[in-house]
């Protein structure tokens, strides 16, 4: 069973922990798009771990993760993440596989990234971790892949070409002095020498797994409404978040894809700047950013919190083909005396089942909300879904009928164990 497991909303719905228990059950795990601009929290007894680019599936013995083609790689950061993981005592060997064909994050790249942002009027409230120009290089042709880092030749002749063209830039447009050829040469053959055990061609890989039969999990980083393409544009990554991304960024065809299964907070976060319907106001939104930590897990920044907004992830739905849902951090709403959920958006007397494309609409709509009764006692300790409070159940059951879809997990605490299954 090959299973895509994606975001419904801007990232950080939890997906983490969905990932961290489905891995249990497969064989490899495949991480499909995006950078270190994503963050990955997993509990487990005492120890918390954040990944930024690794799987957190290498925390289960034997289980083969890969960095596919589609991410793009930070090598400063992964070497962190290796170092890091071995200290914690797990132990990588060769369970760690990275796509020849993932292209490398540059220094220059982070560096643009900040400046560019600071230019711009419109604001998107990018990580800076340099995502956004190093997939720009990759679709203009100029990008450097991590198979480049293994040949001193080839790697010397695209970064000269590199710098010579962005130096340029650095000067004329940023007043920045650029860059030094031999220091980022010196340090980026060294990581091609340190990871070149783990650099191969993931895609035969993973199709040879499928033909033996081998059950993969692919995750998606970020979430739908961040995809280039599907998102709330410009205020996207860059890269293609929603499930169809997962064949493009792993090499797996369509035709081998069994399911995806949907993640979404019980209700919504966003960090960084773009339209946000459901936003609470700045009190409630700080009590609540603050029940439930919603602080970012790369960059610690404070997370924008709203009410679960149905038409986002009704959307998100259809567009990733889910056919399971799990719902997260429902232990965060206990102690409200309601809870609210957008059905559809109002917009000039209009009503809105779907989510707009035109941003000036999407930042003026305002949300119709259907309520439901809050609880008031704990729901961590449920193990069972017959178990969850009345409340807890009926506010679940509304968002099964208004997403056509069913909900198969649902988180009540951040440990692993703190999760029902149906
Ligand atoms: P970039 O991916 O760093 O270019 O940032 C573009 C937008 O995506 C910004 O609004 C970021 O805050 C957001 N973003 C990127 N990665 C994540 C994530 O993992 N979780 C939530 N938001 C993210």
């Amino acid at each position: 069973m090959n299973v895509i497991i994606v975001g419904t909303q801007w990232g950080d719905e939890g997906k983490g922990k969905i990932i961290d228990i489905l891995s249990q059950k497969v064989d490899y795990i495949v991480r499909y798009q995006g950078g270190s601009n994503a963050g990955h929290t997993v509990v487990t007894g005492n120890k918390e771990y954040i990944f930024h680019l690794i799987p957190s599936g290498i925390l289960h013995k034997g289980k083969i993760c890969c960095i596919g083609n589609g991410v793009v790689v930070d090598p400063a950061v992964l070497l962190c993440e290796v170092e890091e993981l071995s200290s914690k005592g797990i132990n990588i060997g060769k369970r760690l596989r990275i796509s020849s064909l993932a292209h490398v994050i540059l220094p220059y790249h982070k560096i643009l990234d900040k400046l560019r942002e600071k230019k711009r009027t419109n604001k998107i409230g990018t990580t800076g971790r340099g995502i956004g120009p190093c997939y720009a290089d990759k679709i203009i042709r100029c990008g450097i892949r991590m198979v480049d880092l293994l040949n001193p030749s080839i790697f010397r002749d695209k970064l000269k070409d590199n710098l010579r063209e962005k130096n340029e830039i650095f000067k004329k447009v940023y007043n920045h002095p650029g860059y030094d050829f031999k220091s980022i040469y010196k340090e980026y053959l060294n990581y091609g020498r340190l990871f070149s055990k783990y650099i191969c061609n993931t895609s035969i890989l993973l199709n040879q797994a499928i033909k033996h039969k081998k059950d993969i999990l692919l995750e998606g980083a970020q979430g739908t409404f961040l995809d280039i393409d599907f998102g709330t544009y410009p205020f996207v990554t860059s890269s293609s978040a929603f499930s169809g991304g997962a064949c493009i960024g792993s090499g797996i065809p369509p035709t081998k894809i069994n399911k995806v299964i949907g993640v979404a907070k019980a209700y919504t976060t966003r960090v960084g700047e773009g339209p946000f319907p459901t936003e609470f106001s700045s009190a409630f939104g700080k009590f609540m950013r603050n029940k439930g930590n919603e602080f970012g897990a790369t960059t610690g920044r404070p997370r924008r919190c709203g009410w679960l907004d149905c038409v986002m992830v009704k959307e998100a739905v259809i567009l990733n083909g889910i056919s399971e849902l799990a719902i997260m951090k429902m232990d965060i709403l206990e102690g409200l005396k309601t809870i609210k959920f957008c059905s559809a958006y109002k917009y000039k007397g209009k009503v809105f089942k779907e989510f707009p494309h035109d941003l000036e609409v999407l930042e003026g709509v305002k949300p119709v909300y259907k309520e439901v009764s809050g609880w008031n006692k704990t729901i961590g300790n449920s193990k069972r879904y017959r178990n969850l409070h009345p409340n807890a159940k009926a506010y679940l059951n509304r968002l099964e009928d208004i997403l056509c879809s069913k909900i198969t997990m649902v988180s009540v605490g951040s440990a692993r164990e703190e999760t029902i299954l149906r």
